[in-house]
């Protein structure tokens, strides 16, 4: 089994849906069904729609949540239509978790691009089946300063104007085709020399070219501020993010609902992983999650 065996935060996920109904469950972002799998041992009679844009990683959870039966229905989409796509309110569905980004699987697979580590194609989208610009079209024919926003927006990426006009540059003799290419030019402008405690300066301009690809947070605000008109009273909805764009986002969306009084938030927030969980999963270490419940 393809198993993520880290669902991120997976303790504080748990306790926060057991105060819930616990009769239905949402993930938003099922990747290797790590998190519903957890739920789904944890709340005996609950049952989980799983939901991924990317068929692959719908078909290794289906794989990983197997022992679960009927318990489980899968869904390909978009969870920025989750409303449209189910009646909530009608399903009583008591919680709903969201946890974007990409997960271990997607960044490993070469094939993807997702990774600066791993060679590959510059693609990066989530759900290749679905017309959409690669990360390779976004750098053969963006201008430069559309593509200088774009690291600046989505990976607050330092020098973001000066790696944008090299980008253009070489392009001019030889297209952008493969992580690799990236990853070097991002190490020569950097003058990059590996020292451990330091992250990669690929992993900012990765990250920003992925969020532009797949439009990740395009909608998101609206999603956001449809929650309570979509769920029951006492549902309960968690938001793990990894960066900080996505972040204020989201706690202001939720800080929002607080005030307009439609949702509570559920303290501590945000919520972080603990050292020993950063010690297990290193990649646990940017995430935040915050939670509210629908008044
Ligand atoms: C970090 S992984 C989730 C890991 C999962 N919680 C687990 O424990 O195995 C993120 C997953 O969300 C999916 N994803 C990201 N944005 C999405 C969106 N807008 N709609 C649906 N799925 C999305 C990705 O394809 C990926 O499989």
């Amino acid at each position: 089994m393809n198993f993520q065996h880290y669902p991120v935060m997976n303790r504080e996920v748990l306790a926060i849906f057991a105060g819930t109904r616990k009769k239905l469950f949402v993930d938003c972002t099922v990747g290797g069904g790590g998190h519903s799998r957890h739920i789904l041992a944890a709340f005996a009679t609950s049952r989980v729609i799983a939901i991924d844009q990317d068929g692959e990683s719908l078909a290794l959870a289906g794989e990983n949540l197997r022992d679960f039966g009927r318990r489980v229905r899968f869904h390909l989409g978009n969870y920025l239509s989750l409303f449209e796509d189910f009646d909530c309110r009608r399903l009583n569905v008591s919680g709903v978790l969201v946890d974007p980004g990409i997960s271990t699987v997607q960044l490993k697979d070469g094939r993807r691009g997702f990774s600066h580590s791993v060679d590959g194609p510059l693609d990066m989208r989530k759900n290749p089946e679905a017309s959409g610009l690669t990360a390779a079209d976004v750098l053969n024919t963006f201008p430069e300063a559309e593509l200088a926003g774009i690291f600046s927006r989505y990976g607050e990426v330092p020098g973001a104007g000066r790696l944008a006009k090299a980008v253009i540059e070489k392009r001019l003799f030889t297209p952008w085709s493969s992580t690799a290419q990236l990853r070097r030019l991002v190490e020569e402008i950097t003058r990059w020399h590996p020292r451990p405690g330091l992250v990669h300066p690929a992993a900012r301009v990765f990250q920003a070219l992925r969020i532009f690809v797949n439009r990740e947070l395009e909608g998101l605000d609206a999603w956001l501020a449809k929650i309570p008109g979509h769920l029951l009273p006492g549902s309960r909805v968690v938001f793990l993010t990894y960066h900080s764009l996505e972040d204020r986002l989201v706690k202001h969306a939720f800080q929002q609902l607080q005030r307009l009084g439609k949702a509570e938030l559920i303290k501590p927030f945000p919520a972080v992983p603990g050292s020993d969980e950063v010690e297990e999963n290193l990649a646990s270490r940017s995430a935040k999650l915050r939670a509210l419940e629908v008044a």
